[in-house]
């Protein structure tokens, strides 16, 4: 736990300077609450060691991890560039005014709508994944229209992480293999086309990345794939986007490197690489998305009550679900917890945390010891700021929860809670 967690006297759990229980008076449960100063200072992280006497860089936030009007607004203020994967990320950027030149647009299969929206808006750069999206795209772009393009490959390399979260194996869905050599009429129909910009190319690896040298491989393959163009097709790389991944702590057994120390040694390794490959340095980025806001986030649940099942097993439960927490459900994903308002009381009991939806892989922690709950105590789970609220739903029409920001004892609610008008918003009657 870090010193912004400070604990208070009553025995209570500290976020962003903020008592856990006067957040659940404010603002009720479940909810997401989001210690601001902690994002800021990743991403202060990410900008000043991602720098290289030599080598120019740039960063960008990998908005799918977690997006909403406030978050764009601080990452503009933080100075990092965006990563939108699709028409509504792109829309929420672009309504948060963050600045269209800096808004990367990715994604295996954009639609023509979507294509035109960046057109309109002056997105800085398109990341085609593939021959289908360059046709799409040549059909609507103007004869006077220019942007900037980056092509996906895919590197093969195998990130040590789990399967649904790996993408670049031979048979991922994502971008086209360098291996296959119809990549290379792909960049030269790129390159020749009068209203694409071809700058470079962009690989991601995978998420929760823990060792350094899956970024190396990853590195150097890429460098050697652009040598590799250089001699067959005469054209120059100017940019290579190594993606996201770096790894953050959801429990003890999550080990992420120094980002301080490893990233200044990754932009040496690509510079010296370089100049051994005979080519000209590609200016460099990287797209964090988890490592920037996982550990800012904490999910508040109230506890209303335990059930002891005649085969032995303890839950839970909690007035979330896997409509709020989808990754232990989707990828077996583990996490650590603590009871708020009790942070001091010594856990006694092996839980299985559980919530309201109708599944039984409805499980927020499959496995935690806890103290012995009382009813109303809060269920604070940490490390939820990445791939929670962006990937929460409304399954049983249970009510996304509010999104607070807690910063220096104050707090900011960025995102409101549902209401049930909001469920059937859209909904139209059957008309008979
Ligand atoms: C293209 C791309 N870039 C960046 C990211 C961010 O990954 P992470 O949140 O693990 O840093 C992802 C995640 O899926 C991605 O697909």
């Amino acid at each position: 736990m870090s010193k912004n967690e400070n604990l208070n006297n009553q025995n209570h759990l500290n976020i962003g300077g903020v008592d856990v229980l006067e957040l659940v008076k404010n603002y009720q449960t479940p909810l997401y609450v989001m210690d601001e100063s902690k994002i800021r200072k990743q991403c202060q992280t990410f900008m000043t060691s991602f720098k290289h006497k030599s080598v120019r860089t740039e960063v960008i936030y990998a908005s799918k991890a977690f997006l909403n009007i406030a978050i764009a607004e601080l990452i503009h203020e933080e100075g990092l560039s965006l990563d939108v994967v699709s028409g509504g990320e792109m829309f929420t950027a672009i309504s948060a005014g963050f600045p269209a030149s800096k808004i990367y647009f990715h994604g295996n299969n954009k639609s023509v709508d979507e294509l035109k929206l960046a057109l309109d808006h002056q997105i800085g750069t398109i990341v085609l994944d593939n021959k289908d999206e360059l046709d799409r795209l040549s059909s609507i772009i103007l004869k006077n229209q220019k942007i900037r393009i980056m092509l996906r490959i895919n590197p093969g390399i195998d990130a040590h992480t789990h399967e649904y979260i790996r993408t670049t194996k031979n048979d991922s869905k994502f971008g086209v293999s360098i291996f296959d050599p119809k990549t290379l009429f792909l960049i030269q129909s790129i390159h020749n086309h009068p209203s694409l910009e071809f700058v470079g190319f962009h690989s991601h690896i995978g998420s929760q990345i823990f060792e350094t040298n899956s970024f190396k491989e990853l590195a150097i393959t890429n460098l050697k794939y652009i040598a590799h163009i250089k001699k067959q097709l005469g054209i120059e790389v100017k940019e290579l986007n190594l993606g996201g991944g770096f790894g953050a702590h959801y429990t003890n057994e999550d080990q992420p490197f120094s980002l301080e120390s490893f990233l200044p040694q990754l932009l040496d390794t690509i510079d010296l690489t370089s100049k051994e490959l005979d080519i000209s340095t590609p200016k460099v980025l990287i797209e964090p998305g988890r490592a920037i806001v996982a550990e800012a986030g904490y999910t508040l649940y109230t506890i209303s009550g335990t059930k002891e099942t005649f085969g032995g097993k303890n839950f839970i439960f909690t007035d979330g679900s896997m409509a709020d927490h989808l990754r232990t459900a989707l990828y077996q994903a583990k996490y650590h917890a603590a009871i708020g308002n009790r942070i001091h009381d010594k856990a006694e009991k092996n839980y299985t945390v559980t919530g309201k939806a109708c599944e039984s892989g409805d499980i927020i922690i499959k496995d935690i010891m806890l103290p012995i709950p009382q009813e109303n105590d809060i269920l604070v789970v940490y490390s939820t700021g990445a791939y929670h609220y962006s990937m929460s739903s409304n399954y049983n029409r249970l009510l996304k929860p509010a999104v607070v920001f807690a910063s220096n004892g104050k707090t900011k609610l960025v995102v409101k809670r549902e209401t049930y008008q909001d469920l059937i918003r859209n909904d139209l009657r059957l008309g008979k």
